[in-house]
């Protein structure tokens, strides 16, 4: 199965009834793999600002299945890998405050708290 696949196939068990296929794969993504099987996967954007240039994650996640084995922690090695070739300033990530299992994880690469509130305008409603 080619990569492209493997991520849609991926997609749309996580997502399940939320699942809507997407016409490109997105400019940037990594991916852990066990057994030749994509079982985690991050979305990426590079954006650059007035002051920086920011990596932002905008998923990630791992299969169910597959949490707690290290695989989350693999998956950001590689996108801090992929920051520091790419020159960015730092990593920016949103996430839910009583998402305690990704903090837990952020902090662990210390990640620090920007005390910001994040706003969503959905323009479909
Ligand atoms: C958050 C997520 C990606 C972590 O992936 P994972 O493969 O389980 O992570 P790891 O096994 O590498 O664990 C990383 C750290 O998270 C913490 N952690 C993992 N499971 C935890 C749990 N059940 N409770 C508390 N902390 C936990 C630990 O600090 C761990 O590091 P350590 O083992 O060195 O102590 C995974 O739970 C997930 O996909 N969640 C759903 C999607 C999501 O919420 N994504 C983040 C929002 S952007």
């Amino acid at each position: 199965m080619t990569i492209k696949k493997q991520f849609e196939e991926f997609r749309k068990e996580f997502m399940g009834k939320y699942y809507k296929p997407i016409k490109t794969m997105p400019e940037d993504y990594v991916y852990v793999v066990e057994d030749m099987k994509i079982i985690g996967l991050a979305v990426i954007n590079i954006v650059n600002s007035l002051t920086k240039k920011a990596l932002v994650i905008e998923d990630f996640i791992i299969d169910k299945e597959h949490r707690n084995q290290g695989y989350g922690t693999e998956l950001m090695g590689e996108i801090i890998g992929m920051a520091k070739r790419k020159k960015v300033d730092c990593i920016e990530v949103t996430i839910k405050k009583t998402n305690k299992q990704a903090i837990a994880l952020y902090k662990k690469f210390r990640f620090k708290d920007r005390d910001n509130i994040s706003y969503r305008l959905w323009l479909s409603e």
